[in-house]
């Protein structure tokens, strides 16, 4: 097919004469894979119901041979907030969120970005963590194939975040939704003191990190608008940033 060899940018256009503005979107599908030896799977983060609390659907699970590997009461911010558990068995990692919301300085209550995913989606995976030898590597095979990350700066460029844990330093990268609704964190778990070398990094703890981002794009509207390229799924809908810089080295296909 001749429109295997075409740009982002003229397949773009292709894909968009041919559609209406109730179609479903079309996938881009990048040439370049985005498989690696090194990536492995690390967790899948589940949203829970808001008004049961947490520590019913853990015991559940530890009824099921999980064991309770981490607890946060509350992470996010002044406004809203969640509480996690992180169970795992026999090498399956889940992390059980359950929203807590707060309100606003006016009084207003706001749903707790959590609660919202579960309004929406149900007890549906909310992310899934890919663990890797080499994150930048990874991010930077991901950036190639034209994956945008919900923590870019304004060049377009992902941001990695950096926090240390009892294992040593933990470095992650969060992309756009796949389609709408559930997205990927790339995770490396890298010896203490160690550096990355061309992408910045923020030092504050990274669940608050994502918990800003992904609040942002909430308040903008477009996070369950969006897929992992960046394409708007109903123009009706508040748009994702535009990417104003393509890798050049991406080619597509059109279904
Ligand atoms: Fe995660």
């Amino acid at each position: 097919m001749f429109t295997a060899a075409l740009t982002v940018h003229e397949s773009a256009v292709l894909v968009n004469l041919g559609r209406n503005r109730y179609t479903e979107r079309v996938l881009f599908f990048p040439r370049r894979s985005l498989v690696s030896n090194s990536l492995k799977f690390d967790h899948v983060a589940i949203p829970l119901p808001p008004y049961i609390t947490l520590k019913r659907f853990a015991s559940f699970f530890k009824k099921l041979g999980f064991r309770n590997e981490w607890y946060r009461a509350r992470v996010g911010n002044q406004e809203t907030a969640m509480e996690t558990f992180v169970m795992t068995r026999d090498g399956v990692k889940l992390a059980l969120m359950a929203g807590i919301d707060g309100k606003n300085s006016a009084g207003e209550r706001i749903l707790s970005q959590v609660s919202e995913y579960f309004r929406r989606f149900g007890a549906s995976p909310q992310h899934i963590a890919l663990r890797c030898d080499d994150i930048e590597k990874e991010v930077e095979r991901w950036l190639n194939a034209g994956v945008r990350f919900l923590t870019e700066d304004d060049k377009e460029q992902p941001q990695i975040l950096r926090d240390r844990d009892s294992d040593g330093e933990v470095f992650q990268c969060f992309t756009y939704p796949l389609w709408g609704s559930m997205f990927f964190e790339l995770k490396q778990i890298a010896r203490k003191g160690q550096k990355l070398t061309h992408f910045e990094e923020f030092r504050e703890s990274n669940v608050e990190d994502l918990w800003a981002a992904l609040d942002r794009a909430l308040k903008e509207g477009w996070l369950f608008n969006t897929n992992l390229w960046g394409e708007t799924l109903n123009d009706r809908m508040p748009k994702p940033p535009p990417r104003m810089h393509f890798p050049k080295s991406v080619r597509t296909y059109i279904p």
